[in-house]
């Protein structure tokens, strides 16, 4: 009986199909675990992320000045959630700096403990430059390399109001770079603290 069907029993498909599907379907077997792991990265109904919105950057007309969305200046007298403006306006340097002078008073009482904070980030940061007492001997300065800072005992930086200081060291100055992203205000004016008693320690030095 058996042998009667297999004996009759002739595939339609010639041999190079046989191969074929051979290799084929095992590689559809393998191939879809890999399907059903893709699965769940398959949106079909993908609501979230299709609908109506304003994209960054894009011009939608919902402005008489077709101005970018995103980037609208301020209503006139309010201010960002998080920012706070500048105290000096003046775009040109040396106005700015004066102007910071006449404007800003250092907050921080001139104590011991400020002091001292005021030195820790001094020999931190100002001394590559500045040298140790603010002589402008600091090691990074010199012929092919950055030009050597004025000395901090001039009499015109003697003469500097605390916020010249502070201004100097919020926006640089020149070719001294700004420091605002690298010290909180008022360890600035911790800073402004320290140089004000190296100057007081070079004048009672010389006083004697
Ligand atoms: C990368 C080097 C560098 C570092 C670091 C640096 N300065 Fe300066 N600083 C300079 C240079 C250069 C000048 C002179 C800028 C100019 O007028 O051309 C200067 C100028 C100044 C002045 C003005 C001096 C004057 O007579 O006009 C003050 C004040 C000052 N620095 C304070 C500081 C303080 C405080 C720090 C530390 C937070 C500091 N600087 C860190 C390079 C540096």
């Amino acid at each position: 009986m058996l042998k009667q069907i297999l004996g009759e029993w002739k595939p339609k498909w010639h041999e190079g199909r046989w191969r074929a599907t051979l290799v084929v379907l095992p590689i559809i077997i393998l191939a879809l675990p890999l399907g059903v792991l893709a699965l769940p990265y398959l949106d079909i109904l993908n609501d979230m992320a299709v609908q109506a919105k304003a994209k960054p950057q894009g011009q939608y007309g919902w402005f008489s000045d077709e101005q970018i969305t995103s980037e609208r200046p301020p209503v006139e007298g309010t201010i960002p959630q998080g920012y706070f403006p500048y105290y000096v306006t003046e775009k040109d340097e040396e106005k700015a700096a004066a102007a910071a002078g006449l404007n800003l008073e250092n907050p921080l009482p001139r104590t011991k403990e400020n002091i001292l904070r005021g030195q820790a980030i001094f020999n931190r940061i100002c001394i590559t430059c500045h040298g140790e007492r603010g002589d402008g001997s600091g090691r990074i300065q010199g012929p092919d390399l950055f030009p050597a800072p004025p000395s901090l005992h001039s009499t015109q930086a003697v003469k500097y109001p605390d916020g010249r200081i502070w201004h100097i060291m919020t926006r640089g100055f020149s070719k001294m770079p700004a420091y605002a992203n690298v010290l909180e205000p008022d360890e600035r004016w911790a800073v402004v603290h320290y140089v004000r008693a190296l100057q007081l320690a070079k004048q009672k030095a010389e006083a004697k």
